[in-house]
């Protein structure tokens, strides 16, 4: 029974980090001339409103994405303020993508994507939105495991799970090493919370352990409510693509001094 739904959450802290990586290295990998594959195995329903009524309750995206656009946290040639803007053309100033539609922003004729969802709710909407791609109403891990390596073998798989499932934390080492064996060019993106109770750690450290030259970023803030447990965003990238650790680096400069 899944009970997440990420539109309480969507444009909050966490997605600015995440969403501003993921746009990052999807800029630099579309701008060499040859095709890409891109696949997430928790994608969400792709487009979220912050006027409805999920955000509105939580305020998540009001101390997220929309100060951090108020305020110029991002230079308007950032390629997640391009998405965005793209985005805010097409549906309204408070329409927020997911990361399905922030890889559609750079994703070429050319390229494959493959998109999991579990949730049906959640993929009833994101098939709505996500014509670009392969939809997968299936469990993301098993869908990876599926199509890795995939055709092109140049290319990107993103795992943001909700991390309802407490087993999440064992399971994710074990999938990623799996994946990296049979996919060795294959660039893996992993978000995740950093909580108070540090149960993110062991996890990070079976995935530094196991692939040591990877790139771990991470980002604090303030709670988003007193005694929430989630005080930062992490992505672990395997492979990341030029650039991508200088990104890592401005972006825990600009939460330091701006969250
Ligand atoms: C954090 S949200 C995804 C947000 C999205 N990646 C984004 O950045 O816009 C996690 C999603 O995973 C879905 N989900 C949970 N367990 C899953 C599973 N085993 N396989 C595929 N999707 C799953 C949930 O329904 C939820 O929509």
């Amino acid at each position: 029974m899944l009970s997440y739904q990420h539109a309480y959450h969507a444009g909050n802290l966490a997605d600015l980090h995440k969403h501003a990586m993921l746009a990052t290295a999807l800029d630099y990998l579309t701008r060499k001339d040859k095709p890409l594959s891109y696949l997430e195995t928790h994608a969400g329903r792709g487009l979220y409103r912050l006027d409805g009524a999920e955000a509105r309750k939580t305020g998540e995206a009001q101390a997220g994405i929309l100060r951090a656009t108020a305020q110029g946290w991002l230079p308007d040639d950032h390629p997640l303020h391009r998405a965005l803007a793209c985005v805010r053309r097409a549906h309204g100033p408070l329409a927020y993508p997911g990361s399905p539609l922030i890889a559609a922003h750079f994703l070429r004729p050319g390229d494959t994507a493959h998109l999991a969802e579990l949730h049906p709710a959640e993929y009833q909407a994101l098939s709505q939105v996500a014509g670009f791609a392969t939809l997968h109403r299936s469990d993301g891990f098993a869908m990876a495991q599926a199509v890795c390596p995939p055709t092109p073998r140049r290319g990107l798989l993103l795992i943001d799970p909700s991390y309802e499932v407490k087993a999440d934390y064992q399971t994710v080492p074990r999938q990623i090493g799996l994946l990296a064996r049979k996919w060795n060019v294959g660039i893996v993106a992993l978000w995740y919370p950093i909580l108070t109770d540090n149960r993110h750690e062991p996890m990070l450290r079976a995935l530094m352990q196991a692939h040591p030259d990877a790139l771990r970023s991470e980002v604090g803030f303030a709670p988003a409510r007193p005694g929430h447990a989630m005080i930062g965003s992490g992505m672990w990238v395997l492979n990341p693509p030029f650039g991508l650790a200088a990104e890592a680096a401005r972006l825990t400069r600009l939460f330091r001094d701006r969250a």
